[in-house]
């Protein structure tokens, strides 16, 4: 069955060729009823036609689509699918698979409507069928559970609002994510998936899992939620996702094609067909059932389909024409859904996995633990995105209309929308892409912010009821924002996104130096200005010029706004200098420093200025903690391997890290509102140890870089916490900033690990916090960003905040990790670690409330000039909550988000797990009726996590599981809503599409 030639095929597309789609009966047949027949007693191999489209890498995401700049690689997606589609329009028994959203809706908007006839009737045949369907292919380790939601639901939105029910994807397709987070796989089942197939697992636990035929099972994907509910099957792809060796028949690759006449020299049909039945057979062995998957394609693969196809047609033809002398073996094409059905039609008891798939190796030398820190600032913008990106839909919904249209423009949240979901693609947060690239996704995020803003300006304006110039001040990281530090009076307009109050401490880049500071009410807060450290002055260089920082504390409705005004007063004052200098530090050497609010003591060496102990005051313990910085030195490659690190490789040239200075020059500030120690590391490292009043937690507030790399030595820089808890081994991390996962130093819970790499062997992910504990007191760090961690002695705990590097680590990407900076002299970091010393059991409580508070701050919106009403008929208001009552402190609104222009998502999520909290961790009723006061709810349905189903029409395919699990837990999945009444139980994330009456 050999296609006939392009010329043909093309001519054959445009005239849409009647005779092949003439069919009259369009009721979709897609879905596993559209699956090809397969041979029951013999070995079944299907092959999947498919492409791996990085949603950017090496090349822009809108380079690859047009498949520009070849010098870099040759990978147009606009071609793929050109060439793929008349393929399968000519030949019922083809099918392919496409994945990426990001490029397939790019194409689609470029086609006219005879070939979206065509594509949809390919479609509703399963002839094309989506498999994952998110926006992008979304990283696993350093991506933030809220972000992949909204990626999945952006792309599932497209492929239901153009394909209805048949575009909806029922496989999980992680080909090529350097590793596998449990949380990923619990969201995917909550999606609705029936399974999850992927490429890169751990070179010992995949050759372990082959001998036992355990390549494929059953992921227990959560903790908490009851079976099946984040049950997910899991398949480990045989050869990555690339095809069996010599069987490439890409443009892109170089096997030999099958050459079947056999008048001519080099007629190679029957080599090739007892080569694929070998090798069939041998792949068989390692799984369970008659059936097995080749994936026939690979990175930019398919753009000349007709390439693959013609070789595959006669795989197809000659393996099978062996049949009838007694060969077994029955190749077909086929696609992820069609393999998996067959596999649960085998009914076979499948093993259970409960742990995740982290780290990654490749080989004894070769982790994938680099990634989890590569990329510091971008990884920090991609997460402030997120929490802009949330401010932005809730305002939408709040607004309503008043958001898109108003005094400021034009507002929109789909670039920002779409940019996050470019940005969590695997070549894009986790800081494996060239720098161009990287610059590329800042760049598209930065645009999404621009709409947003003028969304957030018209929204807040006609929420306050006031007119006035907004400032969005995205550099106050590091005390800039120009157009407000000459000012004498400006107003502060603080939104926040959580469903429960806030206080929150603003700290403003200002010249003046006293200043007057009114809440809502009018009543002056307490405030503080203080001089801007040579710490931020050295960082963002002539970015800004401010003299001093203005801090108070504010206090924010639930979902609402409060507005404080600022003004500046005469300065015939002094200015209380509150600076105490080196020298004076000096003087204190005799005395224990130390610095402490009602909560928290944190005491420094007074040899060595380092943290010394921190206390809890409140409970009465204290822990002797030593914080130090620290770099690895990157390895290069040394005689057990030529393996060095880079952007995705971790790899210290030795064990030992050195610490980046042994005493560190300090000076204190303290005020009433907050106290600080000023740590001088080294000429690129400092860190601000701070309090702030009522806070219950010590803020540490780092700065690492420029990197010097002038030694011609790579570094990988840590910040380390050794203190005396006898943790044997264990320490714990959390899963895509949701549920915790146990670690183990040198263990892996499914197999005998061989450590090989000591330090970089033991490196997890860590989105939002890592602790260590011992029978009593918990050391947790929250942190702002993705980051590496691990605890690599007893008592120790890790993060890797920044790393440079001179090599690359030979995974493709092909530039060597060295950012440079907008100076170009080398990029500078700055972030947050968030410290709590506290009892085991109430640890749980303060991180999870904390963590929610950080990745959904308060935004900051400074209001200049003369306020004008935004209509006469409404008097202005500085205090704003869109809600009747806050949410009980489990509940946590997760989305809140503007759908089509009758309904809106609303996403609820318990945000406890089972154990942590005696208070917290129960069940939790909330009604969404008495919910908001901003509108009237007038109906409610619930849906899939992804937002493409209806709870209730979701099905999945079930499997029997090895263990039972004793003493499982058991509330239904399937709670009932009654009435506008949601139950959450720990964990548990309920969405909601809700239509609304504005009120
Ligand atoms: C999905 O598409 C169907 C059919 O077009 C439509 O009725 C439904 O409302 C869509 N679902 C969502 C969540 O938009
Ligand atoms: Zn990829």
């Amino acid at each position: 069955m050999a296609a006939p030639d392009g010329a043909l095929l093309c001519l054959c597309f445009i005239l849409l060729c009647p005779g092949i789609l003439g069919d009259e009966d369009s009721t979709p047949r897609c879905g596993y009823q559209a699956c090809p027949a397969v041979k029951p007693e013999m070995l079944n191999v299907h092959l999947v036609a498919h492409t791996h489209d990085d949603v950017g890498w090496l090349k822009t995401v809108d380079q690859y689509y047009y498949g520009g700049k070849t010098e870099i690689q040759r990978a147009g997606v606009q071609y793929i699918l050109d060439s793929v589609i008349p393929q399968l329009q000519a030949d019922p028994s083809k099918r392919f698979i496409y994945v990426e959203i990001a490029f397939f809706y790019r194409w689609w908007k470029q086609q006219t409507e005879a070939v979206k006839s065509v594509v949809k009737q390919l479609v509703n045949e399963g002839r094309l069928e989506f498999v994952n369907g998110g926006w992008c292919m979304n990283d696993e380790a350093t991506t933030h559970y809220s972000s992949i939601i909204d990626q999945m639901t952006l792309g599932f939105q497209f492929l239901n609002d153009t394909f209805g029910e048949c575009g909806r994807p029922r496989v999980a397709w992680h080909i090529d994510p350097f590793g596998h987070s449990r949380e990923q796989a619990s969201l995917f089942a909550q999606m609705g998936f029936d399974g999850l197939f992927f490429g890169r697992i751990d070179y010992q636990d995949k050759n372990i899992r082959k001998n036992l035929r355990e390549m494929e099972m059953v992921w227990r994907a959560s903790a908490n939620l009851p079976k099946p509910t984040a049950d997910l099957f899991t398949g480990v792809l045989p050869n990555g996702y690339n095809p069996p060796r010599m069987l490439c028949w890409d443009v892109l690759c170089s096997d030999e094609p099958i050459k079947d006449d056999k008048d001519l020299d080099e007629y190679n049909v029957d080599e090739i067909v007892s080569y694929f039945r070998q090798v069939a057979h041998v792949q068989a062995k390692h799984y369970r059932t008659k059936h097995i998957i080749m994936t026939m394609g690979s990175d930019f693969q398919f753009q000349d389909a007709n390439m693959w196809y013609k070789n595959l047609d006669k795989l197809i033809k000659y393996v099978n024409a062996a049949q009838s002398s007694g060969s077994n073996v029955n190749v077909l094409y086929s696609t992820p859904s069609c393999y998996l059905h067959e596999l649960n039609k085998a009914n076979l008891t499948w093993s259970v996995k409960t742990d995740d798939f982290f780290p990654y190796a490749d080989g004894p030398h070769q982790f994938w633990t680099g990634y989890f820190t590569s990329r510091p600032a971008l990884k920090r913008y991609e997460r402030m995105s997120n929490n802009f990106l949330q401010i932005c839909n809730q305002l939408e919904v709040l607004a309503a209309s008043k958001a898109q249209n108003g005094p400021y423009g034009v507002g929109d949240s789909s670039v920002l929308r779409k940019a996050m979901g470019v940005a969590q693609h695997h070549d894009a947060v986790s800081g494996t892409e060239k720098q161009h690239v990287a610059n590329d996704y800042a760049k598209r995020l930065s645009k999404g912010w621009d709409r947003c803003e003028v969304l957030i300006s018209n929204a807040l304006s006609s929420l306050s009821g006031s007119k006035q110039d907004f400032v969005f001040c995205n550099k106050l990281n590091i005390s800039v924002c120009p157009r407000i530090e000459e000012l004498s009076n400006f107003t502060v307009t603080l939104y926040n996104p959580l469903a429960r109050a806030v206080r929150t401490y603003v700290r403003l880049p200002v010249n003046g130096t006293k200043y007057i500071v009114s809440d809502p009410k009018g009543s002056s807060v307490l405030n503080e200005v203080v001089a801007v450290s040579n710490f931020t002055k050295a960082l963002r260089k002539n970015r800004g010029y401010a003299v001093n920082e203005l801090v108070f504390e504010a206090w924010v409705p639930a979902l609402g706004f409060s507005t404080y005004d600022v003004s500046r007063k005469p300065e015939r004052f002094t200015f209380r200098r509150l600076v105490r200098s080196l020298g004076e530090l000096q003087d204190e050497r005799t005395s224990t420093l130390f610095i402490e609010n009602n909560y928290v003591r944190v005491s420094f060496d007074k040899n060595t200025g380092l943290i010394s102990a921190i206390e809890n005051l409140h409970k009465n313990l204290t822990l002797p903690v030593t914080q130090n910085f620290y770099w690895y030195h990157a390895s290069v490659g040394n005689e057990q391997s030529n393996q060095a690190s880079g952007a995705y490789i971790f790899r210290p040239y030795q064990e030992e890290p050195l610490p980046m200075s042994k005493i560190v020059n300090t000076y204190t500030v303290q005020t009433e509102l907050f106290q600080e120690v000023y740590q001088n590391f080294s000429s690129w490292c400092s860190q601000v140890v701070r309090l702030y009043k009522k806070q219950k937690f010590v803020e540490l507030d780092w700065t690492v870089g420029p990197i010097p790399v002038s030694d011609l030595v790579g570094k990988e820089v840590i910040s380390r916490f050794d203190t005396s808890l006898k943790t044997s081994g264990t320490f714990y991390t959390d899963s895509n900033g949701r549920e915790i996962l146990k670690r183990r130093r040198n263990y892996r819970p499914t197999w005998p690990l061989n450590q090989t790499e000591p330090v970089a062997g033991n490196y997890y992910p860590v989105n939002s916090r890592i602790y260590m504990k011992d029978g009593k007191i918990q050391l947790t760090v929250l942190t702002d960003r993705s980051q590496g961690g691990s605890s690599i002695a007893d008592g120790s705990l890790e993060l890797m905040v920044h790393r440079r590097l001179l090599q690359d680590d030979q995974r493709g990407v092909g530039e060597p990790l060295s950012e440079p900076g907008f100076d170009g002299k080398g990029l500078m970091v700055r972030g947050k670690h968030f410290v709590f010393l506290d009892t085991v059991e109430d640890s749980p409580e303060l991180q999870r409330l904390k963590a929610e508070a950080e990745y959904m701050a308060p935004l900051a919106v400074m209001g200049v000039g003369s306020e004008a009403p935004y209509n006469e008929h409404q008097a202005p208001i500085k205090e704003f909550s869109a809600l009747k009552e806050e949410l009980p402190h489990n509940v946590h609104l997760l989305t809140l988000a503007q759908w089509d222009s009758e309904s809106i998502i609303l996403r609820l999520e318990h945000q406890f797990e089972q154990s942590e909290s005696k208070v917290y961790s129960k069940p939790q009723t909330v009604n969404l009726a008495h919910l908001f006061s901003a509108f009237e709810i007038t109906s409610v349905e619930e849906m899939s996590l992804g937002f493409n189903q209806q709870k209730k029409d979701m099905s999945r395919l079930t499997w029997n599981t090895a263990q039972e699990k004793d003493g499982s837990n058991s509330f239904s999945s399937h709670n009932s809503t009654s009435e506008h009444t949601v139950t959450l139980h720990p964990m548990e994330i309920r969405t909601f599409r809700v239509r609304i009456r504005q009120g």
